[in-house]
């Protein structure tokens, strides 16, 4: 077991408002992968934060007409709030902003600077006269060199999927809201860091990897395969941390917004400790070789974390390389991108203003993009929030707190010895235990989160075949001790649901008042290794049980459809 874990999810642009498809991406799984090493008593770091740079920000600034500052001071708090109203709790969430990251980048970019991984060189890249700037990659599009697909971006072809420099696409022409004219090609100098000088030590570092997905380390092999390019890490912009060199050029240019994000995780992790009074604190979580550094990403993010940061960290001679890098494919929409045309783009704020975040935990996690692309549905949200949280889960929590209300006296009737039944799903729940941790341990939530379901399916299933409901007329005794078993699995579904659920895991430990005293109805650390394996106490009060799942009916689901694609 590593001393410590280091979690990062990926820092989300400050341009705009965070959706659905981020909080399943990058965050979610992150998320309830460290409630689940703090269930285990593991130290935990979580770490995330706005990534405040890059073109898109001064564009949007530019069109609102305001500054880049304003932009990132709008989106920020509102995705922070955002990730908390969905019960995602990070340690700390940083901005690239920060004076203290100007410090940390300018640190990076000196030390690969100093050991010779950085080189200026004089390029040609494409100018728009119109708009008075040289193009960033996204900007521009024109015909694939290679396959002659007429749409091509500036880096890459969607259609044949080959990278390139934006000065090699044929007839290409400036992508921006106003602006579709033909750029020319202008002299300009940057920096370009030399990622073939890690080539080897990335190629050996990636053998002792298991346990990766086939996204990640597939695409960090073929990269590896292609050879390491030399890369621009300086850009012609105003908004970016500055280039920390003595040299004229330098004053109008800024670092790659790229360059400078991920070092946005070490800033954040030192920014948290310094707010402790512990200016030293973040060397133990990023240099220090028993920490274990976990990334979780969206696709599109996997050369930079498998690849491209690794170098930089191996340039910084002391830093600790990722553990893993956890890459998810994209959350779409009915089928198609989510995107801001036609009600097709789910703002978190604003699907968290009619739904509570443990349901939609619930759906993002039951259909997590873990292997491939996967959809949201409403109609298919609605029936597993229905039929799986409501009917299945809340349902079965329910039945054992209402009847020990009704018929025990509102306190946990004492266990006696249990039926065989009874016996087999106590031990079930130890088994459930250690298999929903051993998914976690490798990253399958979605598996997870199955095999915690099945567990809630088999509860019922036992529920419903010693029927207390009956027995209490004819055997009181029967009785009870169903309701004393069903009692003993409520605490062990509120263990297994804490990660996945948070806020519904809290209502239970609440709903057993007195009672839940023991281990593992308390979120204390270190619990999960004793659910189903503690008694509660004999004769103890309960607390009050409330819901914990509301069906959606046809009704409500048609109103919360029509928030977002109108009536
Ligand atoms: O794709 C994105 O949203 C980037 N802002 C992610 C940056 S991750 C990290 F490197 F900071
Ligand atoms: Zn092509």
């Amino acid at each position: 077991m590593p001393a410590r874990t280091l979690v990062t999810s990926a820092l989300p642009y400050a341009n705009g408002h965070v959706h659905i498809g981020h909080l399943a991406g990058a965050y979610l799984p992150a998320d309830i992968y460290v409630r689940y090493l703090r269930a285990r008593g593991e130290d935990v770091l979580f770490v995330s934060g706005s990534d405040e740079h890059g073109v898109p920000i001064t564009l949007r600034a530019r069109q609102e007409g305001k500054t880049p500052h304003e932009i990132i001071d709008e989106f920020h708090p509102a995705n922070e709030q955002a990730f908390a109203g969905a019960g995602v709790h990070f340690d700390v969430f940083g901005r690239t902003s920060w004076p203290l990251h100007v410090e940390f980048t300018h640190a990076f970019f000196g030390k690969l600077l100093d050991g010779g991984h950085i080189t200026k060189r004089t390029i040609q890249q494409l100018y728009s006269e119109k708009s008075r700037m040289f193009l960033p990659d996204r900007y521009v599009v024109g015909t694939c060199p290679s396959c002659g697909d007429s749409n091509a971006r500036g880096d890459q072809c969607d259609q044949c999927g080959r990278t390139y420099e934006a000065h090699e696409l044929r007839s290409p022409r400036a992508n921006l809201p106003d602006d579709n004219t033909t750029p020319v090609l202008k002299k300009t100098e940057h920096w370009f860091l030399k990622l073939g000088d890690f080539a080897e030590t990335l190629s050996a570092w990636l053998d002792t990897k298991t346990g990766w997905r086939a996204n990640s380390m597939n695409t960090a092999r073929e990269w590896l395969r292609l050879g390491l390019r030399e890369r621009c890490i300086t850009r012609d912009t105003a908004w970016g941390v500055t280039i920390p060199v003595d040299d004229r050029d330098a004053d109008r240019k800024r670092i790659y917004v790229w360059f400078d994000a991920p070092v946005g995780y070490v800033t954040n992790t030192a920014q948290y400790f310094r707010a402790r009074g512990d200016a030293d604190g973040w060397r133990t979580w990023w240099q220090d070789q028993e920490t274990r550094l976990v990334h979780f990403i969206g696709k599109d993010n996997i050369p930079f974390h498998a690849i491209v940061f690794p170098a930089m960290l191996l340039g910084q001679s002391n830093y600790i390389l990722p553990d893993i890098v956890v890459a998810n494919e994209y959350l779409n929409f009915k089928g198609q991108k989510l995107s801001k045309s036609a009600g097709r783009l789910i703002e978190l704020a604003a699907i968290l203003a009619v739904l509570p975040p443990d349901p939609l935990r619930y759906y993002l996690t039951a259909i997590a993009p873990e292997g491939k692309d996967t959809d949201f549905f409403w109609q298919d949200f609605q029936a597993r929030n229905n039929s799986e949280l409501a009917d299945t889960l809340g349902n079965f929590i329910n039945r054992g707190f209402k009847f020990a209300e009704r018929y025990f006296a509102g306190r946990v009737p004492a266990l006696g010895e249990p039926d065989a039944d009874g016996r087999r799903i106590l031990d079930e729940a130890i088994t459930v235990a250690g298999d929903v941790g051993a998914l976690l341990d490798g990253f399958k939530f979605k598996q997870a989160l199955e095999r915690f379901m099945g567990f809630a399916r088999a509860c019922n299933v036992y529920i419903d075949k010693a029927a207390p409901w009956q027995t209490r007329k004819t055997d009181l005794a029967a009785a009870a001790r169903c309701i004393r078993v069903c009692l003993e699995l409520n605490a062990v579904l509120c263990g297994l649901m804490r990660p996945f659920l948070p806020l519904s895991a809290e209502k239970v430990a609440s709903a057993f008042g007195d009672a839940g005293s023991a281990p593992p109805v308390t979120a204390e650390n270190g619990f999960w290794k004793m659910i189903g394996k503690t008694r509660l106490p004999d004769g103890a009060p309960l607390g009050r049980a409330e819901p914990l799942f509301a069906k959606i009916d046809d009704a409500r689901l048609q109103e919360i459809i029509a928030q977002f694609e109108g009536p």
